[in-house]
């Protein structure tokens, strides 16, 4: 069963209800410990890495999550075992890929963004690939052309049907120079999956370089990848003919860690995270800082809490790595609508992620979204013509609402926000929220939340 699934029959059982939704009696400071574990963007990676290994992966820290059993049903259908070895413990035999049937990655591909990166691997161990329409949140368009024209690169041939977008290789893959117009998370990685069995060097210029881009490049080098990080987002990968099977333990899931502390600070209260480390969250550390928020790093997690006083507005720019993540700006946001001034959160990664806002400004909160981005102000992004900003004007107490999850991140925020409100709340949708967040109704009734999940 996956964990969707399970969280929502647990919860149905603690309640005795059916449906997707969480009614949320607002006002109570979150107080507890919580784990986190492996990261979703990156265990979901290193699950497609594994097609990769002549012999059998162990994945250790995976999340239950529904991203990742939307992940190993992929992997399923190519041939690929996945099998629970211990808690949050995969061990993936590749041993048999094979071709799988349309409607059988169909039916998976349209949750997720993953199946892109299956496109490399598939390559290379099928000579075709077939990637169906892609899923994962509505937060813009996000288009997969740098994939594309990465794998053209590498001599794929790309033919579009009815059915999605057909890839074969039929003189093999080469290595390539690749200069991406963007540093691109997804696309970076789509080249590093490709460029360790191609035939040559490849050279990769304005690479993404977040850690767990480098948490997959550790992978691939244990697997028997030659790949070397230079200074200015340039990666050098030279190809090699075989790669064997990995034992890693996947990195925390540092924009789960950056959700509960958003948590803690909003509400008032005091949570230890886990499992969070300070490395992968030192920008985000120093944003929480400035707004009020207090931490103390350990070496087993991080201690995140309100230490009383007023919260401070801040302006935040959303970047790539070692920027701001743009995964960090919607849990901060409702701790914003705290703070005594004007906020201003600039959006540069994707078109569409202020969608969330809507239901905080019925809730009570002043925010007012520039849809075209606000020009003129010391920056130190550059600024991108898909970019917005949103504009918060705080203290503004929340009140109780009727809210329906748009995404991913948006829906957890939007929990936080009915955690803060005066009154109740009643949000339906949530579980999307399981896709990235592992156990969050388990997690929400150790932290005291006052709430009925009705699964
Ligand atoms: N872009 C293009 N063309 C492409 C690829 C990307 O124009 O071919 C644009 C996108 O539209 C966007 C920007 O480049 O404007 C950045 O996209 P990127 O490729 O970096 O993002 P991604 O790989 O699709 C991953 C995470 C996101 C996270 C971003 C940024 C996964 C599965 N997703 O997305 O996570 O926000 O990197 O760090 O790893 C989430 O976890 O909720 C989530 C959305």
């Amino acid at each position: 069963m996956n964990s969707l699934l399970k969280d929502a029959q647990k919860a149905g059982e603690r309640v005795g209800l059916k449906s997707d939704k969480i009614v949320i009696n607002g006002g109570k400071p979150l107080r507890g410990r919580i784990e986190v574990r492996g990261a979703k963007n990156l265990a979901t990676k290193a699950m497609v890495a594994a097609l990769l290994g002549e012999t059998p992966s162990l994945l250790k820290d995976v999340p239950d999550i529904s991203d990742v059993g939307v992940v190993t049903g992929m992997l399923n259908a190519y041939g690929v075992s996945v099998t629970q070895v211990a808690p949050g413990e995969l061990m993936l035999d590749p041993s048999n890929v094979l071709k799988a049937h349309f409607a059988e990655i169909d039916a998976l591909a349209g949750s997720s963004r993953i199946p892109i990166l299956f496109c490399g691997p598939l390559l290379h161990r099928l000579g075709e690939a077939l990637i169906p329409d892609l899923g994962g949140c509505r937060i813009g368009d996000r288009p997969i052309d740098f994939h594309l024209d990465a794998l053209r690169a590498f001599g794929a041939i790309v033919d579009k049907s009815y059915e999605g977008i057909r890839l074969t290789a039929p003189n093999g893959l080469k290595g390539a120079e690749i200069h991406l117009p963007y540093p691109s998370v997804g696309a970076t990685e789509q080249v590093l999956l490709t460029a360790v069995r191609a035939e040559g060097v490849t050279e990769l210029k304005n690479a993404a370089i977040e850690p767990e881009i480098m948490d997959l490049i550790a992978i691939l080098q244990k697997m028997g990848a030659i790949i070397n990080v230079e200074p200015n987002r340039v990666i050098f990968i030279e190809g090699v003919d075989e790669l064997r099977g990995y034992t890693h333990r996947a990195l925390f899931d540092r924009n789960e860690a950056a959700s509960w502390a958003s948590a803690a600070l909003a509400t008032e209260g005091d949570i230890f995270v886990g499992g969070a480390k300070q490395q992968e969250l030192m920008t985000f550390l120093n944003i929480f800082r400035k707004v009020g928020g207090a931490f103390d790093i350990h070496e087993d997690g991080i201690r995140f809490y309100h230490p009383g006083g007023a919260l401070k507005p801040v302006v935040v720019e959303t970047d790539v790595h070692p920027g701001f993540m743009t995964d960090w700006q919607q849990p901060l946001i409702v701790a914003l609508t705290k703070a005594e001034g004007v906020s201003i959160v600039h959006e540069t990664v994707y078109e569409n992620r202020f969608g969330f806002t809507d239901a905080l400004i019925e809730m009570g909160a002043d925010i007012v979204v520039h849809k075209d981005g606000l020009y003129g102000l010391t920056r130190r992004v550059p600024q991108r013509p898909l970019e917005q900003a949103a504009v918060i004007t705080g203290p503004t107490p929340l009140h109780g609402a009727d809210i329906r999850v748009p995404d991913l991140r948006g829906g957890f925020s939007h929990l936080i926000a009915a955690l803060t409100a005066e009154g109740q709340s009643t949000i339906s949708n949530v579980g999307i929220i399981s896709r990235g967040y592992e156990h969050f109704i388990d997690k929400l009734d150790a932290l005291g939340a006052d709430f009925i999940y009705e699964g």
